[in-house]
């Protein structure tokens, strides 16, 4: 299954509906419409949607793309306009330009208005399985903003393909093994201290270990062979290790709970302890293990990337040799169809070795791994924000200071600023493509007028505001509206709405949540110009004032429905 492949199964009705019906056209006319590309103009004044179909087929016997664009609008009108479309135009150089019908606009309004959360929600990924490896901070280390942009932009994918109908599996793998814990339970038993560990402790101990090293080196000889007894079952040394990951993961807990966090299965590295020498095995008896140095490696001469380690000279297993170990057994337990990795740009070269040698196991093929990428955040003129090096952002402190301004915005009510503060830090990551760097700015954040997650919340309570004003119990309205003469604000509503699940599906389709913010954005300034130039209530006819409340319904529940699927609340108030 290819990448391309999936097209088929993302893509949305009203555009499907389009590309069947001008393929039969192409298909009179002897064109192959089978790479037939829709696209929503730039400029709505060139229609809802336009193909560059012509530009392409024009060579068999036309003079231009223009003339062949012509030969099929003209062939399409004497067979009959489906009854969804307006009109359809050509435009230089070979565009045909489609407008949809007021009538199929209105519908997508009730059909919002009926399916309420519901809208959007898709069958398409029906017998489809998706794992969703996501957030996996560091045991003993502080869960930062790395580990905060994987949390939330893997949960938002695992949101999304849920509702396309996918069995949707998101995983926590927990950084809870590896040589770092050899240091760890060296510096923990050369305490002088038996008082219980806090989470500061175990940052801490593991920065003091770094700075011991430079004056002496040989306790790394310890800390290695501390984790080997880890690995070998010693009951002190799995002791140590159990009470780093309890202290940890009660800390991790919290922050899960704060951002609204939930994992299928939260299953770290260690869980693969007892499940890597069948990895050992398989990749010896495909005799792709090489020995180099006293320790075992797979090379990729085809691909021209670095050696990956399996095995290190004394024995040790690696971060490489779990996670292979963790491909199999996804693969035994759920048989995905798509394995993703939700994890930092730092980590692509880690994530290719990985399925490349996946590939060679027969854990499943190529187009089945995919890593997408986070970038990171910085401070302009001061540059990564991070976890390392001393200069610690802890992204409690960020939420924190983030909930604060929230209240300085208005909202008094703690419940009502922590849905705020959480949304508006949230969805200044989501916000950017996955892979991108972002420059901090709280201005930004905040913008009440820009494009933020305060912003979005807003336009939702000020629909709600609405809504509630008008007094009426929209359920016994009926929705019927044959007479309208819609002013250029409602039409560029009803342009943008039934665009969402087109919108959603493309987000999953790219792994991009980014997708559906800037859809939500358009949608909310679309609705505020609406809001300002028009009555809502106080419009002339009673027709009117029922209709435009059925717009701020939808609206509101569109938006609604996005901010789910990014994992950011919608406040009834603000
Ligand atoms: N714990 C790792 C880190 O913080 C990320 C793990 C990502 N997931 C994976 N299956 N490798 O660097």
């Amino acid at each position: 299954m290819s990448l391309t492949g999936r097209r088929g199964i993302l893509s949305s009705m009203i555009q499907d509906q389009i590309r069947k019906d001008l393929g039969k056209i192409c298909q009179k006319l002897k064109i192959n419409s089978s790479k037939l590309v829709l696209e929503h103009p730039a400029d709505p004044q060139y229609g809802d949607y336009a193909t560059n179909i012509a530009m392409h087929s024009w060579h068999n016997g036309y003079n231009s793309p223009f003339d062949l664009a012509e030969k099929i609008i003209n062939t399409w009108r004497s067979n009959g306009l489906p009854s969804y479309l307006a009109k359809i135009d050509v435009a230089k150089p070979g565009f045909i330009n489609l407008w949809l019908e007021k009538d199929f606009l209105i519908s997508q309004v009730e059909e919002v208005i009926k399916k309420r959360n519901s809208f959007g929600r898709e069958s398409l990924g029906k017998g489809k399985t998706i794992v969703v490896d996501y957030s996996s901070p560091n045991i003993a280390r502080p869960f930062g903003i790395g580990h905060f942009r994987s949390t939330i932009i893997g949960q938002s994918i695992v949101n999304l393909y849920r509702f396309l109908g996918w069995e949707v599996i998101g995983i926590n793998h927990l950084g809870d093994w590896g040589t770092q814990f050899g240091k760890l339970i060296y510096q923990i038993k050369n305490r002088r201290t038996k008082k219980k560990l806090t989470i500061k402790d175990l940052e801490r101990l593991y920065v003091e270990f770094h700075q011991k090293v430079a004056k002496k080196p040989e306790i790394e000889n310890e800390a290695r062979e501390w984790f080997k007894k880890l690995e070998e079952g010693n009951k002190e040394a799995k002791e140590i290790w159990k009470e780093c990951v309890e202290v940890s993961l009660k800390e991790f807990n919290r922050i899960y709970q704060r951002l609204g966090i939930k994992f299928d299965q939260t299953s770290g590295e260690s869980f693969y302890q007892d499940k890597m020498k069948k990895v050992i095995e398989a990749a010896k008896k495909r005799k792709i293990l090489v020995k180099s140095e006293g320790a075992w490696v797979v090379e990729f001469p085809d691909l021209k990337i670095p050696p990956a380690l399996l095995i290190k000279s004394d024995g040790a297993t690696t971060y490489e040799t779990r996670d292979l170990a963790s491909i199999d057994y996804r693969q035994n337990k759920w048989y995905p169809d798509l394995f993703v990795y939700e994890v930092g740009a730092e980590q692509t070269l880690h994530f290719r070795q990985i399925f490349a040698i996946a590939v060679k196991l027969g854990y499943g093929k190529a187009e089945q791994f995919i890593h997408v990428n986070h970038g990171l955040f910085y401070l302009p003129g001061i540059g990564k924000l991070s976890t390392r090096t001393g200069r610690t952002v802890y992204l409690e402190k960020i939420l924190d200071e983030s909930v604060k301004r929230a209240k300085k915005l208005g909202s008094q009510n703690q419940k009502i600023a922590e849905m705020v503060g959480v949304g508006a830090v949230k969805y200044f990551d989501l916000k950017n493509h996955p892979a991108t760097n972002i420059a901090f700015d709280w201005q930004k954040m905040f913008a009440l007028e820009g494009d933020s997650g305060p912003y979005l919340q807003y336009t939702y309570a000020r629909c709600q505001s609405v809504l509630t004003k008008s007094g009426k119990d929209l359920k016994k309205e009926e929705f019927n509206f044959p007479h309208l003469h819609l002013k250029t604000e409602e039409q560029n509503l009803l342009r943008t709405i039934y665009k969402f699940p087109e919108v959603i599906q493309q987000a999953g389709e790219k792994f991009s949540p980014n997708l559906i913010c800037s859809f939500l954005f358009d949608l909310a300034q679309k609705y505020n110009v609406f809001y300002n130039r028009l009555s809502i209530l106080k419009a002339d006819e009673a027709e009117l004032i029922s209709f435009r409340l059925f717009l701020t319904l939808a609206v509101s529940q569109v938006i609604k429905n996005g901010l789910q699927l990014l994992g950011i609340e919608a406040p009834e108030k603000m």
